[in-house]
């Protein structure tokens, strides 16, 4: 099968990168500023900001699946970037899915749990969106263009990803990670709350995914995210236990205690009923990702 694959370069991107390839799948992916070397993918040098030349990848590629995974990540870049944020999230998402409409092409669309604004929690499918930051409202937006531009998708939305970095990023436990080691004390909120999802998981439900493409109904938007709703101050105390670092380094805090606007949402946990029920999605723990994490440090 031809996997396309945007933002391999991405902390997420890449481990799904490195897992398909290692299936002799063709992975093909569009790298902008980097192209970490992993084996047996095709790196084809492109900046999504310029919508022009990608239908020529398209093209050299003919792919049967495409991963949409890159987007400008950063809640506060896209806060003071917000015309490049609007381009690389939502015009690149556009330009995409509508190639892929043309040549009947299936479309995974990574997006985000940010999509609510977080006053609730364990968010379903069908609960009303919501976004409070701009990266986030691109995001959202993202979802309805591509909903919008083919029916041959599945939107998956992610709750925050954790695991082992890749060559180029990281996931949030790199500056939690880096405190510890530094003996520094490191803050953590006490009241936002999330379903953290081991990427391995995550990108095991791509697979999934790929692999139920030709059997309908077509699953076109899922939630992902781990089996718990844990605090920050939660994580960061299981992320100690397991690394051996002292949880006394913790300083506990309330968002609204940060001293600068927090632009991002309280508790966006997930439900991931539909995809336990469709794709047999058993994610671990935050104790057991980061267990199997530490098994190849
Ligand atoms: N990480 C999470 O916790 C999480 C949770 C939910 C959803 N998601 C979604 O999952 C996706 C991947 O997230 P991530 O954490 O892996 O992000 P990341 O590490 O910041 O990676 C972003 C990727 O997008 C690429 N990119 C950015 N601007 C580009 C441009 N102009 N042209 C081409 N490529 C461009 C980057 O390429 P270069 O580095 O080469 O510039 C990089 O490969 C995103 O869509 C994000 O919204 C992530």
């Amino acid at each position: 099968m031809n996997i396309l694959i945007t933002g391999a370069s991405g902390f997420f991107g890449w481990h799904i990168a490195s897992t398909l390839t290692a299936q002799h799948n063709k992975v093909f992916s569009i790298a902008h500023r980097n192209s970490p070397v992993i084996k047996d993918v095709q790196w084809i040098p492109h900046d999504l900001r310029y919508s022009e030349g990608v239908d020529k990848i398209f093209e050299a590629v003919q792919p049967d699946v495409v991963i949409h995974t890159a987007a400008m990540t950063s809640v506060k870049e896209c806060d003071t970037n917000r015309k490049d944020a609007m381009i690389v999230n939502i015009k690149s998402t556009e330009r995409i899915a509508e190639l892929c409409d043309r040549g009947n092409v299936y479309l995974i669309y990574a997006s985000t749990d940010l999509v609510f604004d977080g006053t609730r929690g364990n968010y379903s499918e069908e609960d009303p969106t919501n976004p409070v930051s701009f990266y986030a409202r691109t995001k959202r937006v993202a979802e309805e263009v591509v909903q919008s531009f083919t029916t041959n998708h599945t939107i998956v939305r992610f709750a925050l990803l954790y695991g082992s970095p890749s060559p180029h990023s990281r996931s949030f436990l790199g500056w939690m990670g880096d405190g510890f080691r530094n003996n520094e004390p490191v803050t953590l909120f006490t009241d936002q709350f999330r379903t953290p999802l081991y990427v391995k998981d995550a990108v095991y439900l791509i697979e999934k995914l790929i692999e139920q493409k030709d059997t309908p109904p077509r699953i076109n938007l899922i939630h992902a995210g781990g089996p718990e709703r844990l605090s920050r101050v939660d994580i960061g105390r299981i992320y100690c236990g397991v690394f051996g670092f002292s949880d006394s380094l913790i300083q506990e805090i309330k968002m609204e205690e940060k001293g600068e606007v927090v632009n991002d949402a309280a508790d966006v946990s997930l439900v991931i009923e539909k995809a336990r029920t469709f794709l047999n999605f058993n994610p671990k723990t935050v104790r057991e990702g980061l267990e199997d994490m530490k098994k190849y440090m």
